[in-house]
Order: C-alpha cells, then sequence, then structure tokens
C-alpha cells in the first residue's frame, strides 16, 4: 500500500517499486491528488499547494470539474462504442479512474495511463486494478517525444493502433508551454491515430481571470514545473480537422454538464479550464 497524508510514511511505496518518491519536496501530482481530495500527499505537497490555492482560490473546485470532465467524457465515448484508451499525463489515480468508469460500460476495454513521472507511475502502481476481461497497464512516456510513447511496447501490448483510439491529453499541455512544441505533439497524434479516434484536450485558461492564472503559473514555474495557459482560439486550433462533438469547446464544467456532478454553481472563471472532444474523420 502506498504511504498516505495520515502516516507520511513512505517505505511501503519505495520498497515496492524501488524509486525515491522524494517526500521532503513538492510534487504537482500530488498537489493536483490534495486538490482533489486524495491522500497520496505530504506535508511539503501540500505547502506548495496552499501558494497555490492562495493564488488561484478554486483551485479545489478546477480540479475537481476537470475531474469530472473526464468522467462525463468517458462515458460519452463509451456510449459512442470506444474500447481503447490513451490517457496520457494520467497523474495519481483517483478513484473513479478512467479504467473503472470504460469498463464499467465494457468489461473489456483496454487502458494504457501514461505519465513521464516516475512517482507518479510508483503511485499508480499500487493502486490501479483492471477488470479481469479488460486490460489497463500504465507506460512510462513523455508527451513530449509522442513517438516513442505511442510505439512504446507497453502500449503496443495493450492497444490495437490499428482500430481507433481514445487519447485524452487532460491537464497535461499547460505543461509545454512552446506554442510550437504544443501543436507538433497533438499533430504527430492526430497524424497516427486510426480514423475514428478521439482526442479529448482540458487545458487552464486565462480567459476569465487572468491576473490568478497568471499568479498560478508563476507559483508551479518558481516550484520548478514551467507552464502556460491558452486562449480560446489557440486551445481550439488543437482540434483543426477533426468534428468536434457537441457542445464543443466550453470551460470544463459546462461541457455536457450532468446535475449529480454538484457544479452548477462554479463560474468559467473559477474553472479557467477549457475542455473539448472531436473525432477524426
Ligand atoms: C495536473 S495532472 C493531470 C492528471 C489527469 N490527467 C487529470 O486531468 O485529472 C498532470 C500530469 O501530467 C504529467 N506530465 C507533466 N508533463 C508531462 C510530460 N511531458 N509527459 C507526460 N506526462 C506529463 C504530470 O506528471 C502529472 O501527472
Amino acid at each position: 500500500m502506498i504511504s498516505d497524508r495520515k502516516t507520511g510514511d513512505r517505505r511501503p511505496a519505495e520498497q515496492e517499486t524501488g524509486i525515491d518518491l522524494q517526500l521532503d519536496r513538492p510534487h504537482s501530482a500530488r498537489m493536483y491528488d490534495y486538490y482533489l481530495g486524495g491522500y497520496t500527499n505530504f506535508p511539503a505537497d501540500r505547502e506548495a499547494a496552499g501558494k497555490a490555492i492562495t493564488a488561484f482560490p478554486s483551485a479545489l473546485v478546477a480540479a475537481r470539474a476537470n475531474r469530472r470532465f473526464m468522467h462525463r467524457s468517458t462515458r460519452c465515448l463509451t456510449s459512442l462504442g470506444m474500447t481503447q484508451f490513451l490517457d496520457i499525463g494520467t497523474g495519481i489515480p483517483t478513484s473513479p479512474n478512467l479504467h473503472e468508469i470504460a469498463q464499467r460500460a465494457d468489461p473489456s476495454a483496454r487502458v494504457v495511463y501514461a505519465d513521464n513521472d516516475p512517482i507518479v507511475l510508483a503511485h499508480a502502481a499500487a493502486l490501479l486494478h483492471s477488470t479481469p476481461e479488460g486490460r489497463t497497464a500504465y507506460a512510462p512516456g513523455d508527451v513530449t517525444d509522442p513517438a516513442a510513447l505511442l510505439h512504446s511496447p507497453d502500449v503496443r501490448r495493450t492497444l490495437d493502433l490499428d482500430r481507433p483510439v481514445a487519447l485524452s491529453l487532460n491537464a497535461l499541455l499547460h505543461f509545454v508551454p512552446g506554442a510550437q512544441e504544443a501543436h507538433d505533439i497533438v499533430e504527430y497524434f492526430k497524424k497516427e491515430l486510426a480514423p475514428g479516434s478521439t482526442l479529448t484536450i482540458t487545458h487552464l485558461t486565462g480567459d476569465f481571470d487572468p491576473e490568478s492564472i497568471d499568479r498560478l503559473v508563476q507559483i508551479y514555474k518558481a516550484a520548478g514545473t514551467p507552464g502556460t495557459s491558452r486562449t480560446l482560439s489557440e486551445f481550439t486550433a488543437f482540434f483543426a480537422g477533426w468534428t468536434l462533438l457537441e457542445p464543443g469547446v466550453t470551460p470544463t464544467q459546462r461541457w455536457r454538464p450532468d446535475p449529480e456532478d454538484n457544479l452548477g454553481g462554479i463560474t468559467d472563471a473559477e474553472a479557467s479550464c477549457y475542455a473539448a472532444v472531436a473525432r477524426k474523420p
């Protein structure tokens, strides 16, 4: 079992994986876990998360809205018949994770989680469980080297790339600050994936509350995680040539809202994150 925020006991996870979890310094994925109310975070993560929350007080509800969008979009994709999922920048698992939602709809669904952070993968390894019929794998992979990631043995063992794949890049591309680099990454996947594949993206934006989001970006940068926000037109450009599913590009909480998510009161400025799903013709 992974160590938790109550005991701060790091030994089991480190013993299981042999990875130094660096619990003495903040870690962006564990900060995000803290926003979501998860248990895989430690004092250094919570201190840095506190600074981020001071800069952007709705960070907790924004993270929750982002996560709920993932739930709704995954249900939507399974209803369209998608059975293969590749979730890059997956973060520390928080139940329900993508494979639980996909395999609830179709127990044979196959899901690959990828992240470039060995600490995330160490936590994920202990937390992921697949249905017997389906398959869930996690792969070390960096989205800035999309060819290596997509064609890695971990991905190829689980997914058939000749068939449609539901690719998700949620809350990830804002950690790729270069405009050309982010564009080229997305275009690579769009070119490689089979017709009928889908692309799901969420992304931080400063369109609604530029000052808070600028402060937030600076805090992450100071903590060693450079990033950027993107405008509506920059975000929309990622989907060029693919067919956006209804309702197109919206803030996360307004994409096919579900009253059960209890996100009705959240404003666009509080979410400050765009979301969309598109399909390859
Ligand atoms: C904010 S979390 C998002 C988690 C999840 N996708 C979600 O939306 O709930 C961002 C994740 O992206 C990962 N990440 C950052 N840069 C990455 C890169 N270049 N390649 C792969 N993963 C990356 C981080 O390690 C972290 O786990």
